[in-house]
């Protein structure tokens, strides 16, 4: 039965133990670019001993980040900036891992502690796009709806994303489908209203991200692994659901997705979540059982006997943390002293898989 400490190898990667940094904004990038702030973040979380280190959601194009201060990777000056943090994540032993993303409708937002909401376009704010004119809130930018030639020029960027990526040194590639952002808001009928190939069945609502998660496996090599992350359900009347979540991963794992990171909700304001721990872990039970691929488990998940019995309960594979590592980057270091007192890893092997650093 795999544990937490476990090993875990996903095509050429092998992960030191299944501890996963979520992708957290840190809103603290310069014209996209990375700083010694992300330098510091990734790195600290590297070095308290996480198996993943996956970046913030990086935009595609200047228009896909969801604030000013957002990360991106739609220049080729944002490479060597994200170079020294790769290599700085790999020589702690540690796999860097980065987060492809677009905002679609709810790009052009306010950092959360300028209290959030729409960046006029007075304001360095701009023209957020989505599959439909339909905003995502009373206080968000009304988005335009996108052109079918401007649907593939935004899959081209993500292509040339994921080919800089590689170039920066990621390890991992994992695609943006969640929280309401562009994917996601396609494959929802209450942001997705379009009558042509896009919109309407079940088919044409996750067509963009099947051909955009396509294009991207193509562009990144085959021994290194690619997840997505899905917002697993709308929690929300007439929203997209759980059991589109399980057909969609199917058809991902067919165009060689190894892993769905599960995630919920964020697509509209309206959502009645029942948030509490392990909340979302159902997601990524049912869509590693029925779809028979890797999944990992994010939301609400705090303490390693939690955490640990999740993997050994085959309910995912990995466990995604976001902000208990914000308190603790030594978590993973802390989680292997506490399970290893109910037996999991003898000390010596708890420490080795959770921090050994691989430093030259
Ligand atoms: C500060 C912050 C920034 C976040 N940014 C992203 C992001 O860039 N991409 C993403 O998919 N999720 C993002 N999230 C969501 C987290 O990755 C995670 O799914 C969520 O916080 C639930 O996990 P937790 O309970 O361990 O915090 C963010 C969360 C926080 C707290």
């Amino acid at each position: 039965m795999p544990h937490m400490f476990e090993p875990l190898t996903v095509r050429g990667v092998t992960l030191r133990n299944r501890i996963c940094v979520s992708p957290m904004c840190q809103y603290s990038s310069v014209d996209g670019h990375a700083t010694d702030w992300h330098l510091v973040h990734l790195g600290s979380r590297a070095v308290g001993g996480a198996a993943l280190v996956i970046a913030e959601a990086t935009a595609v194009e200047p228009e896909g980040r969801i604030s000013f201060e957002d990360a991106g990777i739609w220049a080729d000056s944002h490479i060597e900036p994200l170079k020294r943090i790769t290599k700085f994540i790999e020589e702690q032993g540690s796999v860097p891992g980065i987060q492809i993303a677009h905002a679609g409708r709810k790009a052009s937002t306010k950092r959360p502690w300028e209290g959030g909401g729409k960046l006029p376009l007075d304001q360095n704010g701009w023209q957020p796009v989505g599959p439909s004119a339909i905003p995502f809130d009373t206080d968000y930018l009304m988005p335009r709806e996108l052109t079918l030639d401007e649907i593939g020029a935004i899959q081209e960027k993500f292509v040339a994303a994921v080919q800089r990526s590689l170039k920066a040194g990621f390890k991992w590639m994992e695609l943006h489908a969640a929280h309401g952002y562009l994917c996601h808001s396609f494959h929802s009928p209450l942001s997705n209203q379009r009558s042509d190939q896009y919109g309407g069945s079940f088919e044409n609502r996750v067509r963009f991200t099947i051909e955009t998660a396509t294009k991207v496996r193509k562009a990144w090599p085959q021994d290194l692994p690619m997840s997505v992350r899905l917002s697993c359900s709308d929690w929300a009347d007439g929203g997209w659901t759980i059991e589109e979540s399980i057909e969609l991963s199917k058809q991902l794992k067919s165009l060689g997705v190894d892993l769905i990171d599960c995630s919920s909700g964020a697509g509209t304001p309206h959502a009645k979540i029942p948030v509490g721990a392990n909340y979302q872990v159902q997601f990524a039970e049912a869509i590693k059982r029925e779809a028979g691929i890797m999944t990992g488990a994010v939301g609400m998940i705090t303490e390693p006997m939690q955490a640990d019995a999740i993997v050994r309960m085959e309910q995912a594979d990995v466990i995604f943390l976001a902000r208990e590592l914000l308190r603790d980057p030594y978590w993973p270091v802390h989680a292997a002293q506490i399970v290893h007192k109910s037996d999991a890893v003898s000390l010596p092997d708890a420490y080795h898989y959770a921090a050994y650093p691989k430093r030259k």
